[in-house]
């Protein structure tokens, strides 16, 4: 099928073909010319319109951009937590949550207790939701197992979610998240590495990650995961720095971490070496600002050069949250970033992240045609906070999201 997208506005185009991500301080470099979009197939296929193809997009006054790559989500979990939120609003911490038998261990029960028809049911309604706003690459963790059974299980859901949804997906293995009752921490990285051929054996992994923090794990498990990741081959991320500095940077970057997720709470002095890093900025400003956490330093993440990077956190604690337009809103207000740096920060560098940039998250011939048409120009994303301005959703060519109201646009 060949789709021609006619007389956009603005078109976000890289600066040159083939980057496999850009640092945030060169975002200014993006291109926002208006102009077309032309799809063959899978693949991008050129920027000047074509009469020949057999859609037609009316696109004036619409932005052309590439789909969201939402790198980090929790997907797939089982229920919700609202009852917690409430008691976060009351003034409950998320530790003291946690420490009674609240967070992470609450969704681990739930997931165990769901059937995997049921698991899956919810991810793939919220992956719809999901396409409806935009993004067509997501990343997959595991997390809520707390066994080795129930790690190697949401592996395995990961990869029957893969087939059963229009995105294209990552999955990561999160091994360390919470320590499971009847275990010290050790004993559970020992665990870990005990259960990590089967795990892996389960569905695609391509990295593993971990939780540091003072109810989770420590700098030296972070360590240790880096250790069975490099033997693994696989890449190391972590959740670090999120309600307390412990000092993790500069550990996950000796160990040659791909990413670096949350940093609300990092350390000023360690800002720089993140900066110069090899090493994505993951920055969730979904779980920020609903667990009232402090604000990472976006701005001056970005100023520094770091690759930075935006996720959701999609998950049922911390942030419950799929839209990746609400999240460009948070970060452009809360970061003070222009809709260029938010915009990098959801398609390119987060699809270096996963490994996809020479595939996706950019919009260059050849690559896959993820593409977004949005009923606005981008500034107007973050503006208008909590509107969903997504109007068309290519995914590998296919039409696969058209908001009714926009219909008119399309002739075939
Ligand atoms: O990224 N911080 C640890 N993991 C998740 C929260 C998980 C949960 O509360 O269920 C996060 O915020
Ligand atoms: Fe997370």
């Amino acid at each position: 099928m060949s789709v021609s997208i006619n007389g956009a506005s603005q078109v976000l185009r890289p600066p040159t073909d083939g980057l496999p991500y850009l640092r945030h301080d060169l975002a200014g470099r993006l291109s926002t010319e208006p102009g077309s979009v032309v799809i063959e197939g899978d693949r991008i296929a050129g920027f000047e319109p074509s009469a020949d193809a057999a859609i037609q997009i009316d696109a004036r006054s619409c932005a052309v951009i590439p789909g969201f790559v939402d790198c980090h989500t929790h997907l797939p979990f089982a229920g919700w937590r609202e009852r917690e939120y409430e008691m976060k609003i009351g003034g409950e911490s998320y530790e003291t949550i946690a420490r009674a038998g609240g967070g992470i261990r609450a969704s681990a029960r739930s997931l165990a207790e769901a059937s995997d028809e049921e698991v899956l049911s919810q991810a793939r309604a919220l992956a719809g939701e999901m396409l409806a706003h935009g993004t067509t690459t997501f990343e997959c963790k595991s997390g809520y197992g707390l066994s080795a059974e129930g790690e190697t299980r949401a592996i395995r859901l990961a990869a029957a979610l893969s087939g059963r949804v229009a995105q294209r997906t990552r999955s990561t293995a999160l091994l360390a998240h919470a320590v499971p009752d009847g275990y010290e921490a050790g004993a559970w990285m020992e665990e870990v590495e005990a259960m990590l051929p089967d795990a892996l054996a389960a569905g695609d992994v391509t990295a593993l990650d971990i939780y540091v923090e003072s109810v989770a794990f420590d700098n030296d498990h972070l360590r240790r995961m880096g250790e069975l990741a490099k033997r693994s081959s696989l890449d190391l991320r972590a959740h670090v720095e999120q309600f307390n500095a412990n000092h993790s940077v500069p550990v996950a970057l000796h160990a040659g971490a791909r990413s670096v997720d949350h940093l609300a709470c990092l350390p000023e002095d360690e800002l720089a070496g993140l900066a110069g890093a090899e090493t994505a900025a993951v920055l969730l400003p979904g779980a920020e600002f609903l667990g009232e956490e402090r604000v990472a330093p976006g701005r001056a993440l970005a100023d520094a050069g770091a690759i930075c990077v935006l996720g959701s956190d999609l998950n049922p604690g911390t942030s419950p949250v799929l839209s990746i337009p609400v999240i460009i809103g948070l970060a452009v207000r809360r970061y003070r970033w222009s809709a260029l740096e938010a915009l990098l920060a959801c398609t390119l560098n987060a699809a270096w992240v996963l490994r996809l940039s020479d595939i996706v998250g950019s919009l260059e011939v050849g690559k896959r045609a993820d593409v977004l048409v949005l009923d606005g120009p981008i500034e107007r994303i973050a503006y208008q906070f909590g509107r969903n301005p997504v109007a068309f959703v290519f995914s590998g060519g296919e039409l696969v999201h058209a908001r009714a109201d926009c219909a008119p646009r399309i002739s075939r």
